[in-house]
């Protein structure tokens, strides 16, 4: 039997198990009870007292009573109306947990008769929980690389509820990765797993979220869930990338050390390690391009080792590497380009040079070939050449840089012996850089100077009874030319043939120019000498040029004074002269005429008397040889004297003759004939008509002679002045001057130290004087003291001292 009541909305059920069996046996029956769990307090179960069949109004008097140790908790049996109600919650899940079935117990028991009876209360489970997981929100860490396929067991859900109240499925949220797979166990519980579906990538999505709702049987459903979050942990499968397959940068070949280059940069999409890169030279470019380049290992920044040089490398292509600390690796070109910076200065090479080059060189020759060259590319390359200062030279480009160097003008070795030609090559770079390039070009003689005397004549002065063979004088020429060309050869000729030649009285040394005299030379025979000096140089052709020397013969005193009068080679017969003894004081009584082959002073004569034994009434004209009295005769006077007159030249040392005259003093002449005419008679009595001749031929001579040089010399004085030029002259120092030392006074300066004015010296006696006549054409020529020639002797030397006379002095020489 099976009763249903309906109780506030639930349905319960109270089963009469075994009425029967209580009717059966009265002392002990049993009730059966089905309710819901979790019904309210004070919900009325059953009507115990009708179903056990008791009276209502003998439960009182017979101590109805529940008699349970647990289920007096939940149920009271009212006693007047004989209801069994809920006392307190019941909770079939904490009651009986998961068993399937739960029952509470109690024995009803009446007193009197004692009836006890068992009362089962059946729990039946509700759907008051849902599944529920625990813990509620599962993480789970998947390496990426898990293969697709791979289970990964789940935590089941719970439901404390039973049968169908328990959790029936589950289901996983939308996903592409997971699915959900249930199996069931030997123990029929379910084991549930998320299979991977598709490959993971923590590059592309690194977290996932799906919510597992679990979902029970009851009505209404009840449904739990979970969240289950993957984190997708990283494998090093991604490679390092470049941001650049390939790095281009341009760097100036200037750049310092340690500059940057440029930076690589490569990402990896992993993470952690997997992403940590370094950075290198590749293997393949390391040898060479590590000595340039360095990385920094961490940034990838490229600075320089060492300095470029573009002209040696204008770009560098190299691979760099990125390695992850997975060990993978990724590769990169950088490609670095120099930029040319104008760090070279121009270079000038002589290609060819013609040195030396004669100086008769047409203008335009070719002189030297050039080369310029530049190491920087572009402008910085691009070179402008030109030679600095002024030279008579010119750069004519020949192509872009080759350059030909000709002559603009005519060369002169004599000049300019050699040139420093100064090159400048500048480039076109900034900052400009150039370079200087010093060519020595020498100039090779050619023979185009002829021989050069410094004057057209010479005169040179040689003293007579010179030494023969002695050297008298170096002429010299000079030739500007070099070498052979200058290399001079003297020779020596008549100025014509009709002159007496000279070849037998000089002769000259071809090379040095000193002239000998081959013989002794006699003023007295040859004043003057005048020849031809030929200079001829060595070149080819030869150059010769002509110079006249005129050697002039110097007086010396070598020639005693001659006595014309009174004759001393007249047979030895005394010579005599009358004085009448009325004579008046400085009558003329005579007159001592005597001529002296030297000239000069050297032929300047002057009369003394000597051997005066006692005072003369007579004397003597130092100048003239005119003998006179000197005072009047007296009685007592001796009437012949006898007087030795000496005639003295003016050279040094002075020659001197002597002729020795008697003086007869008489009134009459024949007082004195007796005598005389002993003498006429034994001599030749035409003796003294000769001497009467030659005295009035003498005299008138004498006087003709007297005239023509007073004539001369009026006019010579009137024309002369005194010398302006030298108003400081001396003569004291002329006075003092010895003529020898003539020759120590060669410089040329200083005049003949002799001033003869004739103005002054005139005199009857003069008649011999010779003066140096200057040839006012000719210039002053030095005489040589001819001692290195290597020719004369040391004793000839001395006695061959030159004179030198200058000329310059006109005034000094009339
Ligand atoms: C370049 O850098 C290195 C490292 O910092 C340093 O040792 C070196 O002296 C630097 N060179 C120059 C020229 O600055
Ligand atoms: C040329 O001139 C330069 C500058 O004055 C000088 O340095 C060089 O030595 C000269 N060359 C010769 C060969 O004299
Ligand atoms: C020099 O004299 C020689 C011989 O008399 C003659 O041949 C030559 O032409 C002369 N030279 C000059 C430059 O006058």
């Amino acid at each position: 039997m099976k009763t249903q009541k309906k109780f506030k909305g639930c349905k319960w059920q109270v089963t009469f198990l075994f009425l029967f069996s209580w009717l059966c046996h009265s002392v002990s029956g049993q009730l059966h009870y089905s309710i819901a769990e979790e019904l309210g307090k004070d919900t009325v179960i059953a009507n115990i007292v009708n179903d056990l069949g008791l009276d209502i109004k003998e439960v009182i008097s017979r101590k109805f009573s529940i008699v349970s140790r647990v289920s007096e908790k939940y149920f009271s049996v009212n006693l007047e109306n004989g209801n069994l109600y809920v006392k307190d919650r019941i909770d079939r899940e904490r009651l009986c947990r998961t068993a399937p079935s739960c029952f509470l117990t109690f024995d009803a028991v009446a007193e009197n008769p004692l009836n006890i009876f068992s009362v089962k209360i059946e729990i039946q489970d509700i759907n008051d929980n849902p599944p529920v997981f625990f813990p509620e929100i599962l993480t789970l860490e998947v390496v990426e690389l898990t293969p697709p396929g791979t289970h990964l067991v789940l935590q089941n859900a719970e439901d404390p509820d039973i049968g169908i109240n328990a959790v029936q499925s589950y289901r996983l949220s939308d996903n592409q990765y997971f699915r959900l797979n249930e199996n069931i166990n030997i123990d029929g519980s379910t084991i549930l797993e998320l299979v991977l579906e598709k490959h993971l990538d923590r590059e592309t999505l690194n977290f996932h979220e799906l919510i597992l709702t679990a979902s029970d049987g009851g009505n209404p459903v009840r449904t739990g869930t979970a969240l289950i979050r993957i984190i997708v942990t990283d494998s090093n499968d991604n490679l390092p990338v470049f941001t650049q397959q390939v790095y281009k940068v341009s760097i100036s070949e200037s750049a310092p050390i340690n500059s940057t280059v440029i930076i690589v940069t490569a990402t990896d999409k992993d993470e952690g390690t997997n992403a940590q890169i370094t950075y290198s030279i590749s293997k393949i470019s390391e040898n060479f391009y590590t000595s340039i380049f360095n990385i920094n290992p961490i940034t990838g920044e490229i600075t320089t080792k060492g300095n470029f040089n573009f002209e040696a490398t204008e770009h560098y292509e190299m691979s760099v590497q990125a390695k992850d600390g997975g060990g993978l690796v990724a590769q990169s070109k950088v490609l670095i380009e120099i930029i040319d910076e104008n760090d070279n200065a121009p270079e000038i090479s002589i290609r060819s040079l013609s040195t030396p080059i004669p100086e008769d060189s047409a203008p335009g020759t070719l002189i030297a070939l050039i080369e310029v060259h530049d190491q920087d590319s572009g402008e910085n390359g691009e070179v402008d050449c030109q030679i600095i200062g002024p030279s008579p030279f010119q750069l004519l480009s020949s192509s872009s840089r080759y350059y030909k160097i000709v002559n603009t003008g005519s060369l002169d070795r004599e000049l300019v012996p050699w040139y420093n030609i100064t090159i400048l090559a500048t480039d076109r770079g900034s900052p400009q850089l150039s370079s200087i390039k010093y060519i020595k070009l020498d100039i090779s003689d050619v023979n185009d100077n002829p021989p050069m005397f410094v004057k057209s004549t010479f005169v040179a002065y040689l003293p007579e009874n010179n030494l023969p063979g002695a050297s008298i004088y170096n002429i010299h020429a000079s030739d500007p030319d070099a070498g052979d060309n200058a290399k001079i050869i003297y020779s020596i000729s008549n100025i014509n043939t009709e002159d007496f030649p000279v070849s037998p009285y000089f002769s000259i040394n071809i090379e040095t120019g000193v002239l000998y005299a081959q013989r002794s030379f006699d003023y007295e025979q040859h004043k003057e000498f005048q020849m031809k000096i030929s200079a001829k140089d060595n070149g080819s052709p030869t150059l010769s040029s002509n110079v006249t020397l005129i050697i002039h013969i110097i007086d010396q005193n070598d020639n005693l004074p001659k006595i014309l009068y009174p004759s001393t080679e007249s047979g030895g017969s005394p010579i005599y002269e009358m004085v009448p003894f009325t004579s008046e004081q400085g009558s003329l009584i005579t007159k001592v005429i005597a001529v002296d082959a030297d000239s000069g002073h050297n032929s300047w004569l002057s009369y003394h008397f000597i051997q005066m034994s006692e005072p003369s009434p007579f004397s003597i004209s130092q100048h003239t040889g005119e003998i006179r009295t000197s005072r009047i005769f007296q009685e007592k006077d001796n009437l012949k004297h006898k007087v030795v007159i000496m005639v003295k030249d003016n050279g040094d040392p002075s020659l001197s003759a002597t002729v020795t005259l008697s003086i007869y003093v008489g009134d009459h002449f024949q007082k004195v004939v007796p005598k005389l005419n002993n003498q006429f008679n034994d001599g030749e009595p035409s003796s003294i008509m000769q001497n009467i001749y030659l005295v009035i031929a003498l005299a008138l001579i004498s006087l003709l002679f007297i005239i023509t040089v007073g004539l001369v010399i009026i006019s010579k004085c009137k024309e002369s002045k005194p010398p302006p030029e030298f108003p400081t002259l001396n003569t004291n120092l002329y006075s003092q001057f010895d003529p020898r030392m003539l020759s120590n006074y060669n410089n040329g300066t200083l005049s003949l130290p002799y001033s003869y004015n004739v103005c002054v010296a005139l005199d009857s006696s003069e008649s011999d004087f010779s003066f140096l006549k200057p040839n006012q054409n000719v210039p002053v020529e030095n005489l040589i003291d001819a001692d290195d020639s290597g020719l004369g002797n040391k004793s000839s030397k001395e006695t061959l001292s030159a004179v030198e006379v200058s000329y310059s002095n006109r005034g000094m020489m009339k």
